[in-house]
């Protein structure tokens, strides 16, 4: 059994749950069209400022987005109490760019936190580093709205810039001087430590800190935040031990640009599904670590009225079984509108994840990847439950009545197997007929499975409870 990297962070919880939920919501609710508008479209702050002007999500009831989740079979949710925009979901008193200056002139965090934690989920906060309304964030020529400003010093390329939309050209200086003048990166870094110490006192205890994200180009260029930002733009050295003084067990993303082994508690692969379980380099050799995999149902975080690009709740359950069978984490983001509700297409699937949950998160709960010697047949996906020693073999294509195990250790190990949706006994071996007519027998376990799959189940499971 692969044990992953131990980190300062209490990840035993975060391991055996499995399942949250990622909310993105803020001004660029209202835009609809993703998250990245301001930056996409290059807005300024004035452009932007019809949505702050008009927030108004009068229909928000956290207690119906806590029991959405909680019936999904999520067992924790991480929410942006401020996104790269800037706005600030909670009544920060570090500035005015927040919910209760707006119409709906609410705190909107507090009774988020209240409902989620009355359905016994965790609590973890998504925190953006980059800031597109601060004014002493330094602009750059990555992703800042007003990256066109800004001159490119090392001339390269990278992914950052493609996601903003922007152009690769070398950009020229603004001719009226420059835009960073009376900018000062360090008054920032001071903002975002303050905006993070009172989160976590605040909302004490806080379970999951979630930063977003560190963006280096040039490693020559570290210290000109106007060409990228790492840990010395969020002064993470300072930023870190803070946050271990005041939330010793708190589970912390890896965004800050901190190096491995230290600085944080769980890698965060987003909008990719990991081939196999996640390594670092540490020490010399490659480690498993503690991982969490982001998804989305759609093709955007925040509400986006006119994306259509849904995923079925069946995808969606092979995209939490996937990650578990790797040892990770999956963490589904739902993007509410702006009048404060989930999306109907959201609440659909929630809905159809949680029916399957109901009788299988006995197969994602508490388990992580089998161990090495159980090889996974062709089409499914296996987890295991070391504790109750089970595996679980999710099938993703039904096979034709008999699905064949290789190895001799299925055989010397299994015991008993079953459908896990209704307890109903699944045969081991076949009969002598069928196995004669079967090539390359070897050493085989077979499971004699019912003719058609089980009726109204997305994803069959069978349980090998082992000696
Ligand atoms: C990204 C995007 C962002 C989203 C996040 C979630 O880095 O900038 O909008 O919040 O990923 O992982």
């Amino acid at each position: 059994m692969l044990e992953a990297l131990q980190t300062p962070g209490s990840t035993d919880w975060f391991v055996n749950d499995r399942f949250g939920l990622f909310i993105h919501w803020g001004l660029y609710s209202l835009g609809a069209r993703h998250e990245w508008l301001k930056s996409r479209e290059k807005m300024d702050d004035e452009t932007y400022q019809k949505y702050f002007k008009y927030f108004d999500p009068d229909l928000y009831d956290p207690k119906l987005w806590a029991s959405a989740a909680s019936g999904a079979g999520m067992k924790y949710f991480v929410v942006t109490t401020k996104h790269h925009e800037g706005f600030c979901l909670w009544d920060s008193d570090l500035t005015d760019y927040k919910s209760t200056n707006t119409p709906c002139g609410k705190d909107l965090l507090t009774p988020m936190v209240d409902a989620f934690r009355a359905e016994d989920m965790r609590v973890g906060f998504y925190h953006s580093l980059i800031d597109w309304h601060h004014p002493q964030y330094v602009i750059d020529n990555c992703n800042h709205p007003q990256r066109d400003l800004i001159p490119n010093k090392s001339g390269e390329v990278d992914g950052m810039i493609a996601q903003a939309g922007g152009d690769t050209a070398a950009k020229s200086s603004a001719a009226d001087g420059d835009p960073n003048q009376g900018r000062d990166q360090a008054k920032y870094a001071a903002y975002l430590h303050g905006q993070v110490r009172e989160l976590l006192t605040r909302y004490d205890p806080v379970d999951v800190l979630w930063f977003d994200f560190s963006f280096i180009r040039d490693e020559l260029l570290r210290n000109d935040f106007s060409q990228g930002k790492g840990r010395e733009a969020w002064n993470s050295e300072v930023l870190y031990p803070m946050i271990r003084e005041l939330a010793p067990h708190i589970v912390l993303n890896d965004r800050l640009d901190l190096p491995s082994g230290g600085g944080w508690d769980v890698k965060t692969p987003e909008q990719a599904q990991p081939r196999s379980w996640v390594h670092v380099d540490h020490e010399g050799a490659k480690v498993p670590v503690v991982w969490e995999a982001c998804q989305t149902f759609s093709g955007s975080w925040g509400y986006h009225r006119d994306e259509n690009t849904w995923r079925s709740t069946r995808q969606l359950l092979t995209t939490l079984i996937d990650p578990v069978s790797k040892g990770g984490n999956l963490l589904l983001n739902v993007g509410p509108t702006g009048r404060g509700e989930f999306d109907s297409r959201a609440l659909d699937r929630l809905a159809g994840m949680g029916e399957w949950m109901k009788r299988h998160s006995r197969s994602i709960y508490g388990c992580t990847q089998a161990p090495a010697e159980f090889a996974c047949p062709q089409d499914c996906r296996l987890t295991y439950n070391p504790d109750t020693k089970r595996l679980y073999l999710h099938i993703l294509a039904w096979p034709y009545k008999h699905l064949h195990l290789d190895g001799k250790v299925w055989s010397d190990r299994v015991e008993y197997a079953q459908l896990l949706n209704d307890a109903s006994e699944v045969q081991l071996g076949m009969d002598h007929w069928h196995a004669k007519q079967i090539q390359g027998e070897g050493d085989i376990l077979t499971l004699t499975l019912p003719q058609t799959e089980p009726l109204g189940v997305e994803i069959p499971v069978v349980e090998l409870m082992l000696k």
